[in-house]
């Protein structure tokens, strides 16, 4: 698959190699971006395709290899050195500046242009930012507001607009439409197809594969750092180009084993965890008998209470009335629930599920510790076994297990939130939206190990805003809305998101 040479070259990459102590993040990588182009980049968590973009527009250095930017070495010292040349990136976090306008949020860094004699003209400030809003259709954001009355969502699209100026050449695109409503998205749809009629380039990363596909012109798949190849147009356009793309990304067939393939809904008997008529704000009198071996879903629209449940059941809120039960005895708050064998793996993977800045092995080694802490002495040498261990199992991409967990991708991150309740024996897991933002080797990896633990016996609650997910694992399916039960399914083949929609909305 040649890469296309249709177009006028912007940037091109040579022979780049980062790395980051042991790990080899790119590996002699060789690529070239054109004028004209939306060009995907797609590869699974970790493969290396925010430290290319982070290297292009300045946010870290290579470790060897060159670029060239419209024919010239291309080092930039600095985000902003890279945005002042034309080279501009939007992330997946927030990164607005608080307690500023609106305004000045879109020209952080180029008052020069609005000022005289040192003095900022605020009116031309505040109108010209207002144009640029309201040429892309949101005018319900206002220039000189300040950015604090604005949500995730809008600050998100104002930081966008502060990317795209008239000098802009290149436009990365890492991550971000996952933060953002289908309005949003479609704002940014137009905003890179704009780009690229003014021929410019736009470099667009995504974990949502229908969205690189129509919105991208090209393609180019990485894996472990490496370029495996590139798709133009026509070859995205082959009906089994999904295919072909995934088995470039992991090196081999997802085949169908990705969800459990046994339709029985068999478990044990004995009852693992029980929730006996919990009541707490709006969720009135809710019971659920989750037994060993057994895997119960949850779904609903965001709001339903399925994630307040979770929570519930790991002992993290204070009840009105009720119990949540674990073995006869009553769990009163999350340190029972971990020292009674439940592990929670947190929706909020970074705030609550990790701690970010500490290392892999202390993640890993933290609920067992502090059952421990009081009663015996973990040497670091048995710390260190039990964080390896994982790591290997898990398949962990990582240089060691003192590497920090905030250098980890999404997907590698999520592996260590489970891992360190593996490494404890946890017989109960909650899950909330397990697989939320992460890519689909990694998935396939998680419902493997979802179904070991229910054959090990082990019981799992699955809350998830993925149907097919809770279709593809559970034993039984429980629909919530306005936080109460609207309706269970049992495991079944012919079980449809249809079937259960009806009753989320
Ligand atoms: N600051 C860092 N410190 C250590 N390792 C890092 C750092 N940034 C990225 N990595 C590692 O480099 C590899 C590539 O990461 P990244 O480019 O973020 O992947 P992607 O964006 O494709 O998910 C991963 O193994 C990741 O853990
Ligand atoms: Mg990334």
């Amino acid at each position: 698959m040649a890469e296309t040479t249709r177009h006028e070259l912007v940037i091109e990459v040579k022979n780049m190699c980062k790395n980051f102590g042991s790990t080899r993040a790119l590996r002699n990588v060789d690529v070239s971006f054109y004028r004209g182009q939306i060009r995907g980049l797609v590869g699974e968590n970790g493969s290396g395709k925010s430290t290319i973009t982070s290297i292009i527009s300045g946010m870290q250095k290579a470790t060897s290899g060159e670029v060239f930017y419209k024919g010239e070495a291309w080092n930039p010292g600095s985000m902003v050195e890279a945005q002042k040349a034309g080279i501009s990136m939007v992330l997946q976090e927030a990164n607005t500046i608080p307690n500023c306008t609106v305004a000045e949020n879109i020209f952080a860094g180029r008052f020069d242009e609005f000022s005289k004699f040192g003095i900022v003209n605020m009116k031309r400030l505040n109108a010209a930012a207002q144009e640029i809003l309201d040429s892309f259709g949101i005018s319900h954001i206002k220039a000189a507001d300040s950015i604090n009355k604005y949500g995730f969502e809008d600050r998100k699209l104002i930081e966008i607009m502060r990317c795209v100026s008239d000098d802009t050449e290149i436009f990365v695109v890492d991550e971000t439409t996952t933060a953002l409503s289908l309005e949003g998205r479609q704002l940014l749809y137009k905003l890179i197809h704009k780009l690229k009629d003014q021929n410019k380039s736009v470099i667009f990363i995504s974990h949502d594969m229908d969205e690189i596909l129509e919105q991208c012109t090209d393609l180019t798949v990485l894996r472990d750092g490496e370029i495996i190849g590139h798709l133009d147009r026509s070859e995205m356009d082959m009906p089994n180009a999904e295919q072909v793309i995934r088995f470039m990304m992991v090196g081999r067939e997802i085949g169908d084993a990705y969800y459990r393939e046994d339709y029985d809904s068999f478990h044990g008997d004995k009852v693992a965890l029980e929730l006996k008529n919990v009541t707490l704000g709006a969720i009135r009198n809710f019971s659920l008998k989750l037994h060993e071996g057994e895997i119960i879903g949850f779904g609903g629209l965001s709001g339903c209470g399925m994630h307040e449940i979770g929570r519930i059941a790991f002992g993290l809120e204070k009840l009105e009335s009720g119990s949540v039960e674990r073995k006869g005895e009553k769990i009163k708050g999350c340190f029972e629930a971990i020292q009674s064998g439940i592990g929670y793996v947190s929706k909020n993977r970074d705030t609550e599920a990790l701690i970010l800045e500490g290392s892999i092995q202390d993640n890993i080694v933290l609920p067992s510790e502090s059952e421990l802490s009081h009663a015996t002495f973990i040497s670091p040498k048995r710390e260190k076994q039990m964080a390896d261990g994982e790591i290997e199992s898990f398949r962990i991409k990582c240089g060691d297990g003192k590497q920090w967990v905030n250098t980890l991708s999404g997907g590698n991150k999520q592996k260590v939130s489970f891992a360190k309740w593996t490494a404890k024996g946890s017989d109960v897991i909650i899950m909330d939206c397990p697989t939320r933002g992460v890519d689909i080797g990694v998935k396939q990896f998680m419902y493997g190990l979802i179904a070991d633990m229910k054959k090990q016996g082990k019981s799992i609650l699955l809350i998830s805003e993925e149907m097919a997910e809770l279709i593809g694992m559970a034993d039984k399916i429980i629909i919530m809305k306005d936080f109460a039960v609207t309706k269970e399914f049992m495991r079944s083949k012919d079980l449809s998101e249809t079937d259960m929609i009806e009753y989320m909305i």
